[in-house]
């Protein structure tokens, strides 16, 4: 077999680990296999996908001019990438925001200020 496969980890989606080929896209594999995490354009324009490599981030392709208008310094090198744009060549986890959670601290936020008076 040409292509040798590789364990992708899935941490914000109950630790939900699949295996796909190497040099696969991250979000590919995601949709594919309902990894989950987030997107919207699949293009690298919108930032949605953002994600935290906590493993293997030695496997990961080099950082894409498209990734550092949504990351900083700092959150390359905690480690985020845009799950759109990475590709990975070995082994890696990867956590991400929740959308859920996104928008229920906002509804929490309207709660908050919209008491009655
Ligand atoms: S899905 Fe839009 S930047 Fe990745």
């Amino acid at each position: 077999m040409p292509h040798s496969m590789i364990t992708v980890t899935f941490i914000t989606n109950g630790g939900k680990v699949v295996s796909a080929p190497e040099n696969s896209n991250i979000l590919r594999v995601s949709l594919r296999e309902k990894g989950g995490i987030p997107f919207k354009c699949g293009a690298g324009l919108c930032g949605t996908c953002k994600c935290r490599i906590e493993q293997g981030l030695e496997h990961t392709d080099a950082v894409k001019a498209k990734e550092r208008k949504h990351l900083s310094e700092d959150d390359l090198a905690n480690g985020y990438r845009m799950a759109c744009q990475t590709f990975i060549s070995g082994a890696v986890s990867v956590s991400w925001q929740p959308p859920a959670a996104k928008s229920a601290v906002a509804a929490a936020g309207e709660r908050l200020s919209g008491g009655s008076p």
